[in-house]
């Protein structure tokens, strides 16, 4: 898997510019799976026809990353942020933007950190002057961070494990699955999560599941002075419980748990305080969605080095695979 991974980090994808992306995985899904399709919003659905209730799986294929605001005389770019991105984090980065074009992040004066916000923030991008750099880009080009994947040993690092790491365990489960299932599934490579679960919203509607499920890392309480937080890495997949964008229903939250028990597969309880998922948009689709969320442990959550750990990762495949081979009842029959 650890070829899939480092393939799907390093492609570019900031939300609404997810085409590579979506490309590269159905290049390598295509073969698992009885058909694939894509919606306006630029969902990519990969679907395993079988009985009902439809099962969704969704990960979302879009990163964090910054749009061009402004290009001045000099050359210098001015940015905004494509998602959750802290200011602060971006200094001394390099940026890669769709057209290949790469550049650094650096602030103007500032007497203290906390003076750092957007506007102080510019892009270099090694341009002589306005003109030239007009020539390179235009305003709203967007641009992603630029690191490579490293593994540190049984731990990977790097830029966009949120989400494509999700992304691979989708595509690894769908190659490891038998020729006939209990029910269908389908797996939603979503765009736009990044920006408020928006492809989720749309795929959810056009499917209209029986259950839901979102696959997407969480945060975790295991590093120096990190807020408290009882999710760790290499503990296991995390059954998420509840997110700012979800409750997640307890009887299907229970399925997991006691799935995961049964095949012995180490499993943590994820109650995260900021953030959402795919699932809290839908669970809320139609007349609403009885939803979970596999939840992959990573540290530094929206930063140039995001980290997971490999045996996490194999284990959230194992517990996906087992819940896809569940028989699941009937939600309309008292599922409340
Ligand atoms: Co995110
Ligand atoms: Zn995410």
């Amino acid at each position: 898997m650890k070829e899939l991974i480092k393939e799907l980090v390093e492609v570019y994808g900031p939300s609404g510019e997810e085409a590579a992306v979506r490309a590269l995985i159905e290049e390598k899904i295509k073969e698992s799976v009885d058909r694939t399709f894509t919606d306006s919003l630029g969902n990519l659905f990969a679907l395993r026809e079988g009985a009902p209730p439809l099962l969704m799986f969704s990960a979302h294929m879009d990163e964090i990353g910054v749009i061009v605001t402004h290009i001045d005389d000099k050359g210098f770019l001015r940015i905004a942020p494509v998602g959750g991105v802290a200011p602060h984090l971006l200094v001394g980065q390099r940026l890669r933007f769709k057209n290949g074009v790469l550049g650094t992040v650096h602030h103007e004066k500032i007497k203290e950190l906390k003076e750092l916000d957007w506007s102080k923030l510019y892009v270099d991008i090694g341009a002589a002057d306005g003109d030239a750099a007009k020539k390179r880009l235009r305003i709203g080009d967007m641009a992603c961070l630029h690191q490579p994947f490293v593994d540190l040993g049984g731990r990977y690092m790097a830029k966009a494990m949120d989400d494509r790491i999700g992304c691979a365990i989708l595509v690894e489960v769908a190659r490891r699955l038998p020729p006939s299932l209990p029910q269908g599934v389908c797996f939603v490579f979503s765009a736009q999560e990044e920006v408020g679960l928006r492809g989720a919203t749309t795929a959810a509607y056009r499917l209209d599941p029986g259950y839901g499920f979102a696959v997407d890392v969480t945060m975790v309480g295991d590093t120096p002075e990190a807020p408290l937080m009882a999710v760790s890495l290499g503990r296991g997949p995390a059954i998420k419980v509840k997110d700012r964008s979800l409750l997640c229903h307890p009887r299907v939250r229970e399925l997991m748990v006691e799935t995961a028990e049964k095949h012995g597969i180490p499993y943590q309880l994820e109650v995260l305080e900021r953030g959402g998922t795919d699932a809290g948009a839908i669970h809320l689709s139609r007349e609403g969605v009885p939803s979970g969320a596999v939840s992959i442990p990573c540290r530094y959550v929206h930063t140039p080095s995001e980290m997971v750990d490999a045996g996490d990762v194999e284990h959230a495949v194992e517990l996906i695979e087992k819940l896809i081979l569940l028989s699941w009842p009937s939600p309309d029959e008292g599922w409340t």
